[in-house]
């Protein structure tokens, strides 16, 4: 999977920033397996931790933007920049109006991207969050997703590290005990489970994430996200690692000159 204008595509983070932005990419080619509500609670969740996030929006649909539109402004900030051209992939336009100050940086993309147009996004990325929910012919549609990601260079070389999230779980349902089965044969690194809830939709309409008010209904909640939250922290850490790392010849280059 190769997309075509791919050299004119500049890459964020450790090439450029020495690693400071971590890239977290939210996608899944089929709809509605909860993209947004991932990307937008997540977001939540950096900017009330005190983070510099910003959230870009590829969506031509504009969810992510038009939840960070209704977001009041006693909740944390959430920058959000709107890329409604996928085909663009992450071209130069948006890279070059990303805050400079960007610590965490959460991409939400549209459903049916096809191969070619996911590639550039990949590229752009440290992790991968997947969204499933349990429905067989959702699942069937994921599968083939994972099946492509899984054979991306960036993928096969550990530089994009892929995690699953079962969304919308009624426990003890059989379509719950089924998606729970098929996502724990594939060797994932991480896997949540979040569970079917109004109060995702109730906190979508008004801005607010699971992060942004500290009721005991919320709390609750929060528990389906902690290891995915515990994850993500650990590949932060990684990263910055490994962007040290790979600037160190490059400074020592200049101190002997
Ligand atoms: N855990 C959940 N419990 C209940 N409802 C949920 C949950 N997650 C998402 N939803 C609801 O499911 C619907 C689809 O979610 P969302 O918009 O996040 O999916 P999406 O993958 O971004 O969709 P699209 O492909 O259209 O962009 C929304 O109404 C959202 O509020
Ligand atoms: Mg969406």
């Amino acid at each position: 999977m190769r997309a075509p204008g791919l050299s004119r595509c500049p890459r964020i983070g450790a090439d450029d920033s020495g690693g400071t932005v971590f890239r977290i990419l939210i996608a899944n080619s089929k709809g509605g397996s909860g993209k947004t509500t991932l990307t937008t609670t997540l977001a939540g969740y950096y900017a009330r931790a005190g983070r510099l996030a910003t959230l870009l929006d590829c969506d031509p649909q504009g969810s992510s933007l038009a939840w960070s539109q209704l977001r009041g402004a006693q909740h944390a900030t959430v920058r959000t920049l709107a890329s409604s051209d996928p085909a663009n992939g992450l071209g130069t336009g948006w890279v070059l109006r990303l805050p400079s100050d960007t610590q965490v940086l959460l991409i939400d993309t549209p459903a049916g991207l096809r191969a070619h147009e996911f590639v550039p996004f990949a590229r752009h990325a440290d992790v991968l969050l997947v969204p499933v929910v349990p429905s067989p012919l959702d699942l069937h549609a994921t599968l083939g997703f994972l099946d492509g990601v899984r054979r991306l260079p960036e993928v096969r070389q550990g530089l994009l590290r892929v995690g699953l999230i079962a969304n919308r779980l009624r426990e003890r349902t059989v379509a719950a005990r089924d998606l729970d089965a098929t996502l724990q044969r594939l060797t994932q690194t991480c896997l949540i489970r979040v569970r079917d809830s109004q109060l995702y939709l109730r906190l979508a309409a008004v801005g607010m994430s699971l992060f942004d008010d500290n009721s005991s209904t919320t709390r609750g909640h929060r528990e389906d996200w902690q290891p995915l939250l515990d994850w993500l922290s650990l590949r932060e850490s990684e990263r910055r690692r490994e962007a040290k790392v790979a600037f160190l010849p490059a400074a020592a280059k200049k101190i002997g000159n």
